[in-house]
């Protein structure tokens, strides 16, 4: 089943907040309560979050009364900001509602508004498929850099979850195994929503990848002992210079892999590379409440003090001089980034 997908006239995606518990599918029809979900990650990960606005994008269609083309997109617009606005770090989100506004804008003389309203629908659903070969592809090209026997640390949830289906980072170490080599994962548990502990794990467990949990702060000890062969991570927004924004806690795995000479891999489509962006600094990093730190509990007791302040900042920016190669659905990408990233982005 996908993450994220079209069904009897609304949008279906499976309820992230409540894996490995629950498994729920849910209904949406209108693209606010889309935005909404983005925003609580019902469901995340750069492409999922993506496709997700992309059919969001597709539910303004039909929420609209409009008559008229330009009467539709006048009312897609604000509804394209909304979408847009839900998370800011993942660039998939706007690449995806601006490919659909584009789409719509090109062909707004030749339709009509119900025509219109149609072939957004259906550029959301090519978005959708086409997220899943691009995985696939880049899973074939990081799958090379794996070798039988290697023990790898992956970082948050990169997997069929955080995209429409097969994954980024994980889904190179799927198709790895899927060739008959032996691999073993430390999952960094990826504090605070533990996207590792509770989605990755439940998806190497589904996939019958061998795998343990580690807490964040585990992974320097692994590394350092030289019982680690490689890292995978995902990226929501990689800039022109390699440097590359992922889940909190990537950094800092990225120097420790850096400083006992492990090669440290984001997997990336290009939809995640932003070429107007210079430098990883520019890149707008998300703080979420500070009440899913807060909230953490310890033998059924909340940790911190009831009057504790927190910060809970989303990502971090690995500089690219920590990077050994970027993977991407077009080949893998070696230093300079400068330059060879611009040849790989269509
Ligand atoms: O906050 P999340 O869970 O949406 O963060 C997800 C990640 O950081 C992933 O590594 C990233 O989206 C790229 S992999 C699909």
């Amino acid at each position: 089943m996908r993450t994220v997908f079209w069904e009897n006239n609304e949008l279906k995606m499976i309820d992230q907040r409540i894996l490995p518990g629950r498994f729920e599918v849910r209904s949406y029809h209108g693209h606010k309560e889309v935005a909404q979900a983005i925003t609580d990650m019902v469901v995340r990960g750069a492409p999922a979050i993506g496709a997700a606005a992309a059919f969001g994008l597709a539910l303004a269609g039909f929420e609209s009364a409009a008559n008229s083309t330009s009467g539709l997109l006048a009312d897609l617009e604000p509804a394209a900001a909304v979408l847009k606005s839900a998370r800011p770090t993942a660039v998939n989100l706007a690449w995806a509602v601006d490919r659909l506004m584009t789409v719509a804008g090109k062909m707004k003389e030749e339709r009509s508004a119900d025509q219109l309203r149609q072939l957004i629908l259906d550029e959301a659903q090519k978005l959708a498929d086409e997220d899943v070969k691009i995985n696939k592809r880049m899973a074939e090209h990081g799958a090379a850099l794996i070798n039988d026997g290697d023990t790898i640390i992956h970082h948050c949830n990169t997997g069929a979850l955080a995209t429409v289906d097969w994954g980024t980072a994980l889904g190179v170490i799927r198709t790895a195994h899927e060739q008959g080599k032996r691999i073993h994962v430390f999952v960094d548990e990826t504090r605070p929503r533990l996207q590792g502990a509770r989605l990755t794990a439940w998806e190497l467990e589904q996939y019958g990848i061998p795998y343990e949990i580690i807490s964040d702060n585990t992974a320097g000890y692994f590394l350092k002992a030289g019982k680690v062969q490689k890292c995978f991570v995902g990226s929501d927004r990689t800039a022109a210079n390699g440097d590359v924004a992922n889940k909190i806690g990537t950094y800092m795995l990225a120097l420790a892999a850096f400083d006992n000479g492990v090669p440290f891999y984001p997997v990336v489509p290009a939809s995640t590379i932003d070429l107007s962006l210079a430098h990883g600094d520019l890149i707008p990093i998300e703080e979420r409440n500070p009440q899913e730190v807060l909230g953490l509990e310890f033998e059924g007791q909340r940790v911190a003090p009831q009057n504790a302040k927190a910060r809970n900042i989303a990502f971090d920016v690995t500089p690219h001089r920590l990077v050994t190669a970027i993977v991407t659905e077009n080949g893998v990408v070696y230093p300079p980034f400068d330059v060879n990233l611009k040849s790989i982005v269509k």
